[in-house]
Order: structure tokens, then C-alpha cells, then sequence
């Protein structure tokens, strides 16, 4: 059995931890501009132009059972779809405003199908929700709000209440978590401290504004067993690095506890449909960074941006089917597994994941070495290996090694596998080690 403990926490972390892999999909009016999903807050887009979106959004092309299709053959087991970004728009049909996505042409509830459809696939169900909201009358102008340049934008804060917009939150919440079933994540975004460079009335925002004892407390009342992430500014279920790749599995700030964490990444560099963009991240990349991210007890949530007409473009597309390509015979290695035991030491060039019940052993080999590999320490615990893709065995010697230099090299443990000259038709080929 795996040896690393992880910090206890109230939700239902065990299938996550063996699920690994999720989507998220950022979805919402900002499609429309197609230009990052925090366009209102970049270019300072007034209400009145911003609602040329609301008025003109019609998804109809939104299908997302092929969504749902896409993200299964991908081998993500998990989704997380945002109800409502930092823009205010609901996606869901929700009593509390008319800024929301029946009310536009698109005239039902889109998050309803999201739900139906993902669950039909067999995917957990997860919703982001933005704490922040350039839209509702009552979040104060501050140093990321649209209106912060505004020559009055402190003469616009009177009269705004924050409480009020807590107790819309906390409706909000309860919709979410009452209307659409079992939902397994509630992903908020994001609470931020004081920027130096903003008139010192303009403050950050934490848990006291959004009131995140009692929003916290609302969502596990409705739902026990769900999955809650640290950004309403109060540690829950899951630490949340974000466009970073972290290099080891990732602590408790106080106790030094291992904690279940999960990386948040983009095909490219916009979470929101981009259309000019162009850092779209290469096949290697995506699949050397889902290995990357589980070889050190992590989950990999990579995000999907549907366009404005509700499908997933090619790019996007192509993104998936590389994942489905090589989950399709690799994903041994990554669900059920998490980082390998201290004992084991990954060679040059791979890194290592291992099964929960510890009788596997996975070395990625992300840099393809020439015709063999060695692996100290593993002579006196080898059973037997293969390809993981193919299943076709793999020959090693124990204890010593044969490279025709003018001495036979004898090393107690040393494994040295052999293999073929030229990598085989997988963008990064899994060595399955069967321990004894
Ligand atoms: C950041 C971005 C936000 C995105 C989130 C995803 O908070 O501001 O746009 O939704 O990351 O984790």
C-alpha cells in the first residue's frame, strides 16, 4: 500500500485522488469578444457595451453530450464548468437576477444540460462559482473591478452593500447545489489581498466579504460529501496551484501534512476562448504534463473553452484526442496511482507513479532513452515488464550490465532494461513494472 498520508479533510477526497484527471470548461459571454475571459476588467468595458453580448448570445450549436463524449475518450473523469465567472452572467436559471443565460437567445438552462449530459457519460460534476462580480449592483468598485479607473468610482460604491451580495451568493449556492442533483465539486475563484498601487479606499477581498464561513457551511449542508477548494480565502478540500507546475507534492503551509492539491492548466493561454491566441501547448506537452502532475500525488485539471456558437473548435479538439490517444493505453499508470515510494529513484529522463496498492511501478519515459535503461535499486523487487501500451515484454538484467566497454559491469540492484533503438508509437512509452 501507498505510504503517504493525506491531510484529513470534510470532503470526499478518495475518488478524486484515484480519478486524477478532470476538465474544466470556461464558458460565458466573454466567448463572445473571444479575447480572455477577463476582457471586461482588461479593456474596462462599461455595462451598456457588455450587454451587446448578453443580447446577442446564442449557443446554438451547444451540444454537450459531444462535450461530454469528448472528455470520457480523453480520460477525464471529472468536469468542472463555470456557472458564473467573475462577469456576473449565470449559465444557470437561477431566481436571484435576469443576468443570465434564459434570458438571452440561447432561452434555456444551460448548466441543466451540462449536468445531464456529463452524468449520463458517467463524469463527476463539479461547478465553479466566481465569489467576484462585475455585474451584481452591490460588489464595491475595487482595484480589479471594470469601473476602477471612473473618476467617481468611489461615489459609485455608496449605497453598494457587500452583505447584500453575500446573501446573493449564499441564494445562488443553494440553487446550485439544490436543483441539479449530486454535484461532487464546488470550485470558488478567488479572493485577493490589497494591490499597493490602488487608492487605499479600493481594498482587496477575502472571506469576510464573501462571508465564507456561512457560504461554506450552506454548501456542505446541501451537499456532505462535496469537494471544496481553498480560494473563498479558507483552506477546504484542495489546494489549487494554477498555471504552475509544481515540482513536489505540495504541504500544508502550518502542519507540513501532504494535502490533495490539483493543478489547474490551459491548452493555451486564455482559460476563456481565445480566438488570436496562439501559446496552444504542443502534444508532448499536455501529456508530459498530466504525468508530471501525478507523479507527485497530484489531480491535472485542463481547460476546455467552448466558442461563442457552443462547440469545442479544433484546436480544442485536437488537445482532447491527444489525451485520448494515449490514455487510451496508458491510463494504468495514472488512475489508482500516485507518487512512487522513496525507495524507488526515477532514472534520467522518466518520472515514476506507482499503484495505491503498491504492486505496480510506472516509469514515463518523457525523454526516450537509447536502447536501454538502468534503474538502481529495483534488482531484488522486479518481477516482470512490459510495455504499457502494448503489453509486449520487456527483458532486463539484474545486477549487472553489458555495454561492451572494456569491463563487465557488475552493480548488486542494478536493473538494466532493454529496449528498442527507436521509441515506440507513443508520445511518451510507459514501462509497467510488476513488483514482487
Ligand atoms: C484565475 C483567473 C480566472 C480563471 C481561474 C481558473 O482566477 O482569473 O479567469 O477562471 O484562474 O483557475
Amino acid at each position: 500500500m501507498s505510504s503517504y498520508v493525506t491531510r484529513k479533510t470534510p470532503g470526499e477526497t478518495e475518488w478524486f485522488r484515484n480519478d486524477r484527471f478532470g476538465m474544466f470548461i470556461h464558458w460565458g459571454l466573454y466567448v463572445m469578444p473571444a479575447r480572455n475571459e477577463w476582457i471586461k476588467h482588461i479593456e474596462c468595458i462599461t455595462d451598456e457595451k457588455y450587454d451587446k453580448y448578453f443580447k446577442y448570445f446564442n449557443p446554438d450549436m451547444y451540444d454537450p453530450k459531444d462535450w461530454a463524449k469528448k472528455a470520457k475518450a480523453a480520460g477525464m473523469r471529472y468536469v468542472v464548468l463555470t456557472t458564473k465567472h467573475h462577469e456576473g452572467f449565470c449559465m444557470f436559471d437561477t431566481k436571484y437576477t435576469d443576468y443570465k443565460c434564459t434570458n438571452t437567445q440561447a432561452g434555456r438552462d444551460l448548466v441543466r444540460e451540462y449536468v445531464d449530459a456529463f452524468r449520463a457519460e458517467g463524469i463527476r460534476v463539479g461547478f465553479y462559482y466566481s465569489v467576484i462580480d462585475w455585474h451584481h449592483p452591490d460588489f464595491t468598485i475595487d482595484q480589479i473591478h471594470p469601473r476602477r479607473y471612473d473618476k467617481d468610482a468611489f461615489e459609485q460604491n455608496q449605497g453598494r452593500d457587500m452583505k447584500r451580495y453575500a446573501e446573493y451568493m449564499r441564494n445562488q449556492v443553494r440553487e446550485l447545489l439544490t436543483n441539479y442533483g449530486k454535484i461532487d465539486i464546488l470550485w470558488f475563484d478567488f479572493s485577493y489581498k490589497k494591490d499597493p498601487n490602488y487608492p487605499d479606499w479600493m481594498k482587496g477581498k477575502g472571506k469576510e466579504d464573501w462571508e465564507s464561513e456561512e457560504l461554506i457551511a450552506l454548501a456542505r449542508e446541501l451537499q456532505p460529501g462535496i469537494i471544496i477548494d481553498n480560494r473563498a480565502d479558507i483552506e477546504q478540500d484542495l489546494w489549487t496551484p494554477e498555471q504552475y507546475q509544481m515540482l513536489e507534492w505540495v504541504k500544508h503551509p502550518k502542519t507540513g501534512e501532504l494535502v490533495t492539491w490539483e493543478a489547474c492548466q490551459t491548452f493555451s493561454g486564455s482559460w476563456g476562448y481565445h480566438r488570436d491566441e496562439a501559446s496552444w501547448k504542443s502534444p508532448k506537452m499536455l501529456i508530459d504534463m498530466l504525468i508530471n502532475t501525478v507523479c507527485i500525488g497530484g489531480n491535472l485539471l485542463m481547460n476546455v473553452g467552448p466558442t461563442a456558437r457552443g462547440y469545442l473548435d479544433y484546436r480544442a479538439e485536437k488537445a482532447l484526442e491527444v489525451y485520448a490517444d494515449w490514455m487510451k493505453y496508458n491510463s494504468r499508470s495514472i488512475y489508482g496511482c500516485t507518487m512512487a515510494e522513496p525507495e524507488f529513484k526515477a532514472p534520467r529522463g522518466t518520472r515514476l507513479t506507482q499503484s495505491e496498492d503498491g504492486k505496480r511501478l510506472y516509469i514515463h519515459l518523457i525523454e526516450y532513452p537509447y536502447a536501454f535503461l538502468e534503474f538502481e535499486g529495483l534488482g531484488d523487487k522486479i518481477d516482470y515488464a512490459q510495455f504499457l501500451h502494448d503489453g509486449s515484454e520487456i527483458l532486463y538484467t539484474v545486477d549487472s550490465v553489458d555495454h561492451f566497454s572494456e569491463a563487465h559491469t557488475e552493480k548488486a540492484g542494478l536493473v538494466a532494461f532493454k529496449l528498442p533503438a527507436t521509441q515506440p508509437n507513443t508520445l511518451v512509452p510507459v514501462i509497467e513494472v510488476f513488483l514482487k
